[in-house]
């Protein structure tokens, strides 16, 4: 059996990436292609536990190394629970993020090392990597108002911090990106949905036809 394809999302406030997950999974469904669409944190039931804690318990203090480890169990959990089983039975798994995310919020936008946050991820991810990871960039002020910044009704631990951590993390991510190009495409989010959308498939069918598979 073939390994399957593991394309993940990343972006930061309001850029549109959950949208695009499941336009992909939609398109890849309506060819007869097995796909298994997860989201961190979240994908298990341990995952979406960690989630509530880690992103609306407004009551409960964590300092940015906690949630490296927070976000990183969730991870440890989806990759054995739900990743790596799908991979093995030749499907294509989508994660609306992945590590890449700890990297650019925790790492870039709070100031952990990056090397403490990759000795983690290695620990929980093993030798899961993406075989393809989009990035949808988008202007700090535009993805902040798409996302109904400070309106929400449930509380974000996210959503609260300064435009400037937001602007860290955009920068985080372009060059986590800009390391790292045969893996990630970096998309223009401030476009018509379906162009992206277009653009995604593209990149995907290729992937799907490389000789490997
Ligand atoms: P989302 O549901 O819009 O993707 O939001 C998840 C939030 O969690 C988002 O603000 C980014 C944050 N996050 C991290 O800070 N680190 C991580 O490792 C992950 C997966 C998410």
């Amino acid at each position: 059996m073939t390994r399957g394809i593991f394309i993940s999302f990343e972006g930061g406030e309001g850029s549109g990436k959950s949208l695009q997950a499941q336009r992909l999974a939609d398109a890849l469904k309506a060819k007869r292609r097995d796909v298994v669409l997860t989201r961190e944190p979240g994908g298990t039931a341990a995952g979406e536990r960690i989630r509530e804690i880690v992103l609306h318990a407004q009551e409960i203090a964590l300092s940015p190394e906690a949630q490296v480890l927070l976000y990183s169990t969730a991870r440890a959990q989806n990759v054995r629970e739900v990743i790596e089983p799908a991979l093995d039975a030749g499907k294509v798994v989508i994660a609306d993020r992945f590590f890449d995310s700890t990297m650019a919020y925790q790492g870039y936008g709070h100031g952990v090392p990056l090397e403490r946050i990759r000795d983690v991820t290695a620990l929980a991810c093993g030798e899961v990597v993406p075989d393809r990871t989009f990035l949808l960039d988008i202007a700090v002020d535009v993805g902040l108002s798409r996302s109904g910044w400070r309106a929400q009704s449930k509380w974000d631990r996210f959503e609260v911090l300064d435009a400037a951590f937001h602007e860290r993390v955009r920068e985080g991510y372009l060059r986590l990106g800009a390391a790292e190009p045969r893996r990630w495409l970096v998309l223009k989010a401030d476009r018509d949905e379906s162009v992206i959308a277009a653009e995604v498939w593209r990149e995907v069918e290729a992937l799907l036809a490389a000789p490997a598979r």
